[in-house]
């Protein structure tokens, strides 16, 4: 998906999302796929999490308690899944707001018989500042968000500061932030705002961004990008 696409998508009528100032995202229309339509009926019991104002108790949810790993907007859920495949002793919550690509991780979660993923359809600003426990993140992965690049729209791009406040508060002594663009303008953007947030310490020792973590699984968005030639920023703020 281009930003492009995302200005251009049909929208549909903002039922679930009750109109906001500024939104960092456009609810696109796309089309179900006939799997993802039966996953949102059949493994959504088992992956996803109702909507509602409570508070997320996490282990209760993951029937444990484990280091929990928050992904903000993960698309189709590629690098969500590979997470939770090479991390099994870690949990791993998803915020999305695309149906289909919520369908196409749950598709990936039953194939891989993924016990430590869970799903949550929501704006995750919302989510954020209404469900999530102060200090219970150890990581919160911003991958790719929608870079917004039309000036106009900048006030669209997630990253703003009351967002990386919000996030700083969610993480645990410790906890990191893991950010990566292809986009540059908005590279510097996040370095230059998520910098600025007095509850997190940059881990580029030079104050820049760092190198791609290993961790990062490699997504088709990101391999269609490089054929393209385009560069990738990745940025990583802990919470000290
Ligand atoms: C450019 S895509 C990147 C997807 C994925 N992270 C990747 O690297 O392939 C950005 C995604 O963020 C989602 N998104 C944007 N704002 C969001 C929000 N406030 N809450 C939840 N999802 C959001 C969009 O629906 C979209 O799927």
């Amino acid at each position: 998906m281009t930003p492009d696409d995302t200005e251009s998508a049909r929208t549909r009528p903002d039922a679930d999302f009750p109109r906001r100032a500024v939104r960092s995202f456009v609810v696109r229309a796309g089309r179900m796929t006939v799997a993802q339509d039966r996953a949102w009926r059949e493994l959504w019991p088992r992956f996803g999490i109702e909507d509602g104002g409570d508070p997320l108790d996490l282990p209760a949810i993951f029937g444990r308690t484990a280091p929990v790993t928050l992904e903000i907007g993960f698309g189709n859920g590629e690098s969500l899944a590979a997470l939770s495949m090479a991390h099994p002793e870690r949990d791993f919550l998803g915020i999305e707001v695309h149906r289909p690509g919520v369908g196409h991780l749950m598709l990936l979660a039953e194939a891989a018989d993924l016990r430590n993923v869970r799903v949550v359809c929501h704006d995750a600003v919302e989510v954020l500042e209404r469900r999530i426990a102060d200090g219970s993140l150890d990581e919160l992965l911003l991958y790719f968000p929608d870079p917004w690049p039309k000036k106009r729209h900048h006030k669209r791009r997630i990253v703003q500061p009351p967002f990386v406040e919000l996030v700083a508060r969610k993480l645990r002594p410790g906890g990191v932030f893991r950010l990566a663009t292809d986009w540059q303008n908005y590279a510097q953007h996040m370095l230059a705002t998520v910098g600025a947030c007095r509850l997190l310490e940059n881990e580029s020792h030079d104050g820049g961004y760092v190198s791609r973590p290993d961790s990062r699984p490699l997504t088709r968005f990101e391999e269609r990008g490089q054929r393209l030639g385009h560069d990738v920023w990745d940025l990583a703020f802990r919470r000290p």
